[in-house]
C-alpha cells in the first residue's frame, strides 16, 4: 500500500470512531428532546388556550377549558421522565434545556412534582366550572412554568421566540 493510501485509511478509521463516539453519547437519550419539546409546546398551547377562554370572559367549559386542562395534567405527569442524563447541551443536539437540570436535580424535581399537583388542581377547577378558582390556578400554575424556565431554561428560548 502506498503511504498516500495509508494515510487515507487512517483518515477514515478516524472519522469512523469520531461518529462511533458521538454515537456512544446516548441516541436513546438524544432521542428524547424533539418530542419532549413538542409536548412541551402542546403543554404551553393547551395553557394559553385556557387563559384566552378567561380573556374571552364567556368560557367554553366543555371543548376548552376542561380538555386543555386534561393535556396540562397529562403532560405535566411526564415531564420529569423527558431529561434522562445525556440529553442536555452536551448532546449538540438544539435544546434549551441548561446542564443545570442535571447539575441541580432536586429542585428540578420539586418543581416536576410541584407542578403535576397544580395541574390537578387545574383540573379540579375546570371540572367545578369555578371561573374564580380558575383564574387563580392559572396564576398558581404559570409561576410554577416560571420559576421552573428561570433556572432550567436558557433564555436563547424567548430571544428565537419573539414575535
Ligand atoms: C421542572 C421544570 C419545568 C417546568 C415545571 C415546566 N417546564 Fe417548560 N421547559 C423546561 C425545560 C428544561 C425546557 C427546555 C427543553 C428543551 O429545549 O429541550 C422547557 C421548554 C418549554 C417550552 C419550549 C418548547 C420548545 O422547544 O418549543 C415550552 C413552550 C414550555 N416549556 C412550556 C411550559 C409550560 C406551559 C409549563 C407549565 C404549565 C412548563 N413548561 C413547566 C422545564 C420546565
Amino acid at each position: 500500500m502506498s503511504a498516500f493510501g495509508f494515510g487515507r485509511v487512517v483518515r477514515a478509521a478516524f472519522i469512523v470512531s469520531a461518529i462511533a463516539t458521538v454515537a456512544v453519547a446516548g441516541p436513546a437519550e438524544v432521542a428524547q428532546i424533539k418530542p419532549r419539546q413538542d409536548k412541551l409546546r402542546d403543554m404551553g398551547g393547551a395553557l394559553k388556550a385556557i387563559a384566552d377562554e378567561i380573556k374571552k370572559g364567556r368560557i367554553d367549559w366543555d371543548n376548552a377549558a376542561i380538555p386543555n386542562a386534561q393535556t396540562v395534567k397529562d403532560r405535566s405527569g411526564y415531564l420529569l421522565g423527558w431529561f434522562p442524563k445525556g440529553s442536555g447541551p452536551e448532546s449538540h443536539v438544539k435544546t434549551y434545556a441548561l446542564p443545570a437540570v442535571w447539575a441541580k436535580p432536586d429542585e428540578f424535581t420539586k418543581l416536576g412534582k410541584q407542578l403535576q399537583a397544580d395541574a390537578a388542581k387545574l383540573n379540579q377547577v375546570v371540572q367545578a366550572k369555578d371561573e374564580a378558582g380558575l383564574k387563580a390556578q392559572v396564576q398558581v400554575i404559570g409561576k410554577t412554568c416560571k420559576a421552573c424556565h428561570d433556572t432550567y431554561r436558557s433564555p436563547d428560548y424567548e430571544k428565537d421566540n419573539e414575535e
